[in-house]
């Protein structure tokens, strides 16, 4: 059935797409579009969840394409196009490929969905979401990558099992790159308000941040095929839900610097509040000698690769 509700593309119906189209759904929040370069895939995932509206209740229209035509009008565009890792490879192994398909996915979105806010999901991800806004030629503001959301969400977990603790009372920070260089800021990191540093003894703390640092791979590993869905699909609907009804959520989030941690141009992860704008604020936290170090060297890391691959 049409309604006159807002509407949502989820480019890439894979792992990833789908999730998030899934969560999307049963927030019923918009109506949304999977489109996938294979258009079978896309249709027959778009009806297998239509057709469980009337099980989970939600309703809205989720169809699958491969059409650009069909994304116009979108508010949010959620890109997950690309190669997920293998065992044994870095975010960063799947550059060259996924920046062609960056390419080709974002020439579609400034073609037939000029007034959206994209997020980007696609890795290696502070790379894509540098290289989306360059073919977009989108306001800075109105591309953003997830990362963060996940990352910290990780890390709340870990922190869960820690001190055996609900899951809803912590509340997480994770900045920097989304790759190896990540930034896990336990003294930004509570529990029922109470920072971890004073729960939790610096060599656990140390462990955790390595595990959440790990994160992906842990699961790339223990997979043995593909990369996580269900934690990242949902972490990217969260950031869409926000745009969308201007929730303005206070996240991690890859945002485009302009000095802000004595860093520009560059997409990095760092705290920001994301509304109907995008990124309506970038926070910038009062950091550590060696925090801001780590911070900066992630940056630099993923400088360095925009210029030396992506010739950025
Ligand atoms: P997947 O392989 O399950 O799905 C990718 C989909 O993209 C496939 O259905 C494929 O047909 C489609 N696709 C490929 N080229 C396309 C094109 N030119 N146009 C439209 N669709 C195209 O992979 P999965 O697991 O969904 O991961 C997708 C991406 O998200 C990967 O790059 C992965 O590394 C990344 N990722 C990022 C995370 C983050 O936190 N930023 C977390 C998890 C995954
Ligand atoms: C993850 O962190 C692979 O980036 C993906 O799970």
């Amino acid at each position: 059935m049409a309604s006159g509700r807002r509407k949502i593309a989820v480019i890439g119906a894979g792992n990833v797409g789908a999730t998030c189209a899934f969560v999307l759904a049963q927030m019923k929040v918009a109506d949304i579009v999977l489109l996938d370069i294979f258009e079978g895939f896309a249709k027959g995932k778009a009806l297998d969840m239509s057709q469980n509206s009337n099980v989970l209740n939600y309703d809205g229209t989720i169809t699958g394409t491969a059409d650009y035509n069909d994304i116009a009008g979108s508010d949010v565009v959620v890109v997950t196009s690309g190669f997920p890792r293998k065992p044994g490879m870095s975010r960063e192994d799947l550059i060259g490929k996924n920046a062609e398909i960056i390419s080709q996915v974002g020439a579609g979105i400034r073609d037939h969905a000029p007034d959206s806010t994209v997020i980007m999901v696609t890795n290696p991800l502070d790379l894509m979401t540098y290289h989306m806004q360059k073919v977009t030629g989108f306001p800075t503001n109105r591309v953003i990558g997830q990362a963060g959301v996940l990352d910290s969400a990780r890390m709340a977990h870990f922190i869960a099992l820690e001190l055996n603790c609900a899951e809803e009372d912590i509340s997480p920070m994770v900045l920097g790159g989304h790759g190896d260089t990540m930034v896990p800021l336990p003294r930004y990191t509570t529990v029922g308000g109470i920072p971890i540093t004073q729960l939790i003894p610096e060599d656990r703390i140390e462990a955790i941040s390595a595990r959440t640092a790990g994160g992906g791979g842990e699961i790339v590993k223990l997979l043995e095929r593909g990369s996580a869905f269900y934690a990242p699909g949902s972490a990217a609907a969260i950031m869409a839900e926000s745009v969308l009804n201007d929730r303005r959520r206070v996240i991690p989030a890859s945002c485009y610097l302009t000095g802000q941690y004595g860093l520009d141009d560059v997409y990095i992860g760092v705290p920001c509040i994301i509304g109907a704008n995008g990124v309506e604020k970038i926070f910038e936290l009062d950091l550590t000698d060696s925090e801001l170090e780590s911070l900066q060297g992630s940056a630099h890391f993923y400088k360095g690769q925009l210029k030396d691959i992506l010739g950025y």
